[in-house]
């Protein structure tokens, strides 16, 4: 009997009109266009602008253009997963209130935070329940509206994310197409170098933690950088290694979009030219939870079916793995 495997089988993005470019950032932040581009490789990023709005209000255009291109209505979805770690609320979860605006009455829903990696830990998730037969159709959406958690007087971290949000739907395929294998992983000891400090039950909001600025993203940048330039290309070329796969055998790696220079060495370590990279930071910043899904989306057209993709990531956690997934359609 034929095993079934969960395929991809159609991938919608959605950012926000506003580009906040690095020529804008540098009127009002201490830094120059040259030192983010030549340090990160981003140019520009989008901020989702408006009173009330949230993460879900990226999730919903989305998911709503998916699921025109699939031609299937709210109604067919069995399971809405959101990775995201700037949720709408702290509870209830961003999935409860995008199965809300859509229209998804038939399905269940529940929010992943995986940080960076999110979407990874996600679409591995949702891929077991189209496995074991339980679903027919899951969305997995990457989704973070970083601006909400940003101090835009800090110069080493405000330049570097942007908002945005992206879904892939998840159904059954018996071609052996679709998520092959997954390796991922956690270590928690991390957590000091890439957090938001308040605003959890270790320390609830009060007026101390908004004057002392403890619900924007902190970051020590320099050794999430080292740990992110190993553990992301290690983990590639290991997930190379257990499926007998060479750099020939790649059609793309789908990195991660936090700096460019972590992309190239992840590239580097597994024997790929830059025309098999998928590359948006330029153009979007690191987006958090929906970097993967929205390379996905920007590149759909050039993929063809069979092709073999390496998905890797490296974020706050510290949290990290890969997904090596065969591409199921012809756009
Ligand atoms: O996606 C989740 C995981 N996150 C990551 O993977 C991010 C990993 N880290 C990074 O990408 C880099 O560490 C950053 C882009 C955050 C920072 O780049 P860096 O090359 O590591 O810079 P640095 O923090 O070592 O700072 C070097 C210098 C410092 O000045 P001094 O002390 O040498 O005088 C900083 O103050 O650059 C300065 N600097 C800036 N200068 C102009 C830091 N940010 C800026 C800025 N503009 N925006």
């Amino acid at each position: 009997m034929t095993k079934t495997t969960a395929a991809i089988t159609a991938v919608a993005g959605y950012v926000p009109d506003y580009v906040l470019t690095n020529e804008i950032l540098e009127t009002f932040v201490s830094t120059t266009s040259e030192w983010i581009e030549s340090r990160t490789g981003i140019k520009e990023r989008r901020i989702l602008k408006g009173e009330g709005l949230g993460t879900s209000d990226m999730c919903v255009p989305a998911i709503e253009l998916l699921l025109k291109k699939r031609g299937i209505s709210a109604l067919d979805i069995d399971l809405i997963i959101v990775a995201t770690v700037t949720p709408d609320f702290v509870f209830p979860s961003t999935s409860n209130v995008v199965c809300d605006k859509i229209g998804a009455t038939n399905a269940w829903g529940f929010d992943l935070a995986g940080a960076c990696s999110g979407f990874l830990f996600a679409l591995s998730t949702g891929a077991q329940f189209i496995e074991s037969g339980k679903h027919k159709k899951v969305i997995v959406v990457g989704a973070d509206k970083m601006s909400a958690i940003l101090d835009y007087t800090e110069r080493s971290t405000c330049i570097i994310f942007g908002d945005g949000a992206a879904a892939v739907l998840l159904e059954p395929n018996n071609e052996g197409l679709g998520i092959v294998d997954s390796i991922l992983k956690v270590d928690g000891s991390g957590r000091q170098y890439l957090h938001q400090k308040a605003g959890g039950s270790v320390k609830p909001a009060s007026y101390q933690t908004v004057d002392a600025k403890e619900h924007f993203v902190f970051q020590d940048g320099q050794p999430v950088f080292k740990k992110a330039v190993v553990g992301m290309a290690e983990v590639s070329a290991e997930i190379m290694e257990k499926n007998n796969l060479s750099s020939e055998d790649i059609a793309w790696l789908v990195p991660h979009q936090a700096n460019k220079r972590i992309i190239d060495a992840t590239a580097e370590r597994m024997g790929l030219d830059a025309d098999k990279v998928m590359l948006n930071i330029q153009k979007y910043g690191n987006t958090t939870a929906a970097t993967l899904p929205l390379c996905l989306w920007d590149y759909e057209k050039k993929l063809k079916k069979g092709d073999k993709l390496i998905l890797s990531t490296f974020g706050a956690g510290f949290t990290w793995g890969a997904i090596y997934l065969k591409w199921a359609y012809n756009s």
